[in-house]
């Protein structure tokens, strides 16, 4: 047990990453772009969503597991990206995809409740013609995930920044290796 500071993230914490920003995108992606152009009379609509539902769910509990290893592993020092302001900007970053994820899972839920979700997967509730306007949670996870897929973009250019400008290494911190 040494008190030095890692070169790279926990593998734990590593896998988790690439899961969930796999899992993320994904979501973002059909969320945004392909469940908005399929019409609520589609018999492959309330399927859609409810795997939607079901990996949004899944990556509630990730995202617990995520935190808690958070707090719990060592992390390599603070990245330098040259000055001061784009540390900050970073930091604030990081902080920023973890609260938009909790806003998307939180409202997500908040959906599955108030909408009664379930009812809809299996046919008994017709699709809402409104796409569920008319829950309040569905405004924060639309606002959300805009946000989020901004946010996402300035993540994934900071990371090619650093590997492919600045030449820093910085994608072997979130990889595995001794
Ligand atoms: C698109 C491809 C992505 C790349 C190339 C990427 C790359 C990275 C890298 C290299 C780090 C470590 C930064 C450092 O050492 O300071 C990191 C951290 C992080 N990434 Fe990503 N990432 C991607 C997608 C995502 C997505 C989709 C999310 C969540 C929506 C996400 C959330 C985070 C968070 C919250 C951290 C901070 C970890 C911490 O210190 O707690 N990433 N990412
Ligand atoms: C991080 C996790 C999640 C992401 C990234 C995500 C993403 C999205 C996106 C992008 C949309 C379209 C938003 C818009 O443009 O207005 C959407 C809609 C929706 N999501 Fe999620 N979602 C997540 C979790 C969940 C969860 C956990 C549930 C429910 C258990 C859920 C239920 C819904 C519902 C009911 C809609 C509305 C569908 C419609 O308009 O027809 N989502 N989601």
């Amino acid at each position: 047990m040494s008190e030095t500071t890692p070169k790279r993230y926990n593998p734990a914490l590593v896998a988790i990453h690439w899961l969930m920003a796999l899992l993320v995108i994904m979501m973002l992606g059909v969320g945004k772009f392909m469940m908005p152009t399929i019409p609520v009379e589609d018999p492959q609509k309330p399927m859609m969503l409810q795997t939607h539902a079901y990996i949004g769910i899944a990556i509630a509990v990730l995202l617990v597991i995520r935190l808690v290893l958070r707090f719990t592993t060592k992390r390599p020092a603070p990245a330098d990206a040259g000055n001061a302001f784009l540390n900050w900007v970073a930091k604030a970053t990081h902080f920023l995809l973890y609260a938009f994820m909790l806003g998307m899972v939180a409202s997500g839920m908040g959906l599955f409740q108030l909408a009664d979700l379930p009812s809809i997967f299996s046919g008994a509730t017709p699709y809402p013609a409104d796409y569920f306007s008319s829950f309040a949670p569905r405004g924060g996870h639309g606002i959300f995930s805009g946000l989020l897929l901004a946010l996402v973009a300035l993540h994934f250019g900071a990371a090619m920044y650093h590997q492919f400008i600045k030449k820093d290494g910085l994608l072997g911190r979130m990889w595995f290796g001794k």
